[in-house]
């Protein structure tokens, strides 16, 4: 399958969030990609509720709802009220992430779990066959704009023979720095879904810069 292309909103114009939000629409993108931080879980703060169904209203492509907060389990009916097609939640910040992931299921949504960079692949071995996303994270959580830390390449392939052995339909996304050749290097190393902030915001034609993410 084809690999999939989720802008991250966190990077588009808030006060043309409308016209960011038509470009991902007419662009080859597949996902809105939705950056949700909360100044405790990460060192940012970035929008709630009434951003994501301001952007659902107009957007015809799935929100992937990306949670760096701390106790995510209180708000998973209020993402899914708000338009989350795809929650997605840190492993570092559930206690309980097997009840988390069943929640997230209950309340109609697709399950994700975020790993931070120091985090090992290895401690999702319990829980792979119950998620429909993995998401690596590239960077440390928090802000746009970030360098690629280059071990990812290294966790999506240690993710890819995870789903391999479990049986698990689970997608491996990937979340930093993604540009033309890091995100290359993903791809060769097993990523099916490609997040991309300031490379497509930053960029002249921001539409275009997806098609080409999108034809590597
Ligand atoms: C970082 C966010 C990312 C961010 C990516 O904490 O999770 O989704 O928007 O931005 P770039 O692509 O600029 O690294
Ligand atoms: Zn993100």
């Amino acid at each position: 399958m084809a690999h999939l292309i989720a802008p991250s909103v966190l990077s588009c114009d808030f006060a043309n969030i409308q016209r960011d939000v038509e470009m991902i629409n007419n662009s080859e993108a597949d996902w809105f990609h939705v950056d949700i931080m909360d100044g405790v879980f990460v060192p940012n703060i970035s929008f709630g509720f009434p951003v994501i169904k301001a952007i659902n209203k107009h957007a015809n492509k799935p929100l992937d709802v990306h949670l760096m907060i701390v106790e995510p389990d209180k708000y998973i009916e209020e993402f899914a009220k708000a338009g989350a097609d795809v929650l997605t939640v840190h492993y570092e910040a559930c206690p309980h992430l097997h009840r988390t992931i069943q929640a997230i299921k209950a309340a109609g949504m697709k399950a994700g779990v975020a790993l931070n960079p120091h985090t090992p692949v290895s401690l999702l071995e319990d829980v792979i066959e119950e998620l429909d996303l993995v998401l690596i994270m590239s960077v440390n959580p928090g802000f746009g704009g970030q360098s690629f830390i280059q071990n990812a390449c290294k966790k999506v392939a240690q993710t890819r023979l995870l789903i391999e052995k479990s049986g698990s339909q689970a997608k491996i996304e990937v979340d930093g720095g993604v540009n033309l050749q890091t995100g290359k290097l993903l791809l060769d190393a097993g990523a099916d879904v490609l997040v991309a902030g300031s490379f497509v915001f930053n960029s002249d034609d921001p539409s275009s810069t997806v098609s080409a993410l999108k034809s590597m």
